[in-house]
């Protein structure tokens, strides 16, 4: 098997040089009372601070000095891995040279050109592209475009969204209502957006555990459940659908062998827009530059974010198929079609890290390396089967999660003890619930895929 890029892997994954590494031993003498910590235990983590000072090729430099591998891709989007040269010039060239642009009304070069540049990414047809700065922007985004192309079409009436149970997409109101986690909607139930259903999750333990890549059981009936919804509320009503391909921060859920095929020819049967929401998806991680293109599936929108910029910048988008574009500007009557934009969209330092970024994954080929990497991070993922607590291993391309059993009464608990540990040992991971999520930048080597599920292991041998 090829190993495209490993020398790249190799000249930036080592430790920070001398001077940056003594810069980053110094104690930080914050006041850490200020700052409200987004989906934090806030004072749990300020009695006990984790704190990270620096980051190049595949590791963090934690505040005290030691070096963390990046098991994660800091949150799912440093796919090209930390500190990339040709995207810190980038940024630090435009903001010398235009720092900033409004996009309404008015543009500027680089918007245009990196817009062509991720449509190029994108399957065929889903060319039109449309700037966020984050990923729960890209979904409320693609929700209104939805309704919106309906509304131009003289399908006004098709106003229902339907996500699925266990999804996420981010923490706008729009996207905490299609969204199927209880501890994101409970506060706000009350108000989340009227005409919402819900698919189930494809997360069958007692039939699918321990499935190398797509699950075996599930694709056709979990599918099915769409037309149920469908029979309840009639098609007539219903704007779109949207979901994970594969569901991330919900614990990674490996969506089952034809699930998203059966939901592609549902909804198209009945005109219902179908969002993949590639936020993690996108860009590389399952060794294709989308889910779609990975499973085969073509969407009519796909959300992105995080990878887009390599997380140098924040920056998001939505792509959209041609007939969807069409239809609203169509309708449009020579003024502005579609009433939704953001100061930043576009903003010229997130375009400059998107086409850097997108000329990084270019020049040393990630995706075809994630690709590649994709069976020996499967042999290591599961060579976990059978250590203590484990009662699943699910992956695909470069997404593994581990699910343990929880502690009794303490739900999380004992992936939160792992997680504290692993760092201390210097491997960063991530958990949601009782599972741990590793999904590591794209840059890297077979050694540090080792040293990630070995530490794992080393770990959960001392978590009771
Ligand atoms: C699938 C998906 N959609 C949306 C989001 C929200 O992105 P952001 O945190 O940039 O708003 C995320 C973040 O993890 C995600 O995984």
């Amino acid at each position: 098997m090829g190993r495209p890029g490993m020398e790249i892997a190799v000249r930036v994954s080592g430790p920070l040089d001398r001077e940056a590494a003594m810069h980053t031993q110094a104690p930080h003498s914050a006041d850490l009372s200020n700052l409200w910590m987004p989906f934090t235990a806030n004072r749990r983590f300020k009695a006990h601070p984790r704190m990270l000072a620096a980051a190049r090729g595949m590791y963090y430099t934690a505040a005290d000095g030691h070096q963390v591998l990046d098991g994660t891709s800091g949150l799912w989007c440093v796919n090209a891995g930390h500190g990339r040269q040709p995207i810190i010039d980038a940024i630090s060239r435009q903001a010398a040279h235009l720092d900033y642009a409004p996009s309404f009304q008015i543009g500027h070069e680089d918007s245009f050109l990196a817009a062509s540049e991720v449509a190029a990414l994108m399957p065929d047809g889903l060319d039109r592209v449309f700037f966020t700065n984050s990923g729960s922007e890209s979904v409320d985004t693609a929700l209104k475009i939805a309704l919106a192309y309906h509304r131009a079409r003289g399908e006004g009436q098709r106003t229902r969204l339907i996500g699925r149970e266990r999804g996420y997409h981010g923490v706008g109101f729009g996207g905490i209502s299609v969204g199927g986690i209880a501890p994101n909607r409970k506060a706000f139930s009350a108000v989340l957006l009227p005409g919402v259903d819900h698919l189930p999750h494809t997360h069958d333990l007692a039939r699918n555990a321990f499935s190398r890549g797509q699950p075996a059981w599930g694709g056709e009936p979990f599918a099915d459940a769409l037309e149920s919804l469908v029979a309840l509320h009639d098609a007539s009503t219903i704007a779109a659908v949207i979901v994970e391909p594969l569901a991330g921060s919900t614990g990674v859920l490996v969506p089952p062998r034809g699930y998203l095929e059966r939901l592609r020819a549902i909804t198209q049967k009945h005109g219902i827009l179908l969002i993949f929401d590639e936020v993690i998806t996108g860009f590389g991680r399952l060794g294709a530059a989308t889910g779609s293109a990975f499973f085969g599936v073509t969407p009519d929108l796909i959300t992105l974010a995080k990878g887009i910029s390599n997380a140098a910048v924040p920056a998001g988008a939505v792509a959209v198929s041609r007939g969807v574009h069409d239809a609203i500007l169509d309708a449009g009557a020579g003024g502005i079609e579609f009433f939704h934009g953001y100061t930043y969209s576009a903003h010229p330092l997130a375009t400059a890290a998107i086409r850097a970024t997108l000329g990084v994954y270019r020049d040393e080929d990630l995706f075809a390396r994630a690709r590649a990497l994709s069976a020996p991070f499967e042999e290591a993922a599961h060579a976990l089967k059978g250590r203590r607590h484990v009662i699943d291993i699910r992956n695909l391309g470069l997404v593994a999660g581990i699910e343990l059993a929880p502690r009794e009464g303490a739900p999380g608990a004992r992936a939160a003890e792992a997680f504290g540990k692993c760092f201390d040992r210097g491997v960063l991971v991530r958990y949601t619930g009782d599972t741990l999520a590793i999904s590591p930048p794209l840059i890297i080597g077979e050694d540090e895929i080792g040293r990630i599920f070995e530490t794992l292991a080393d770990v959960l041998a001392t978590v009771d």
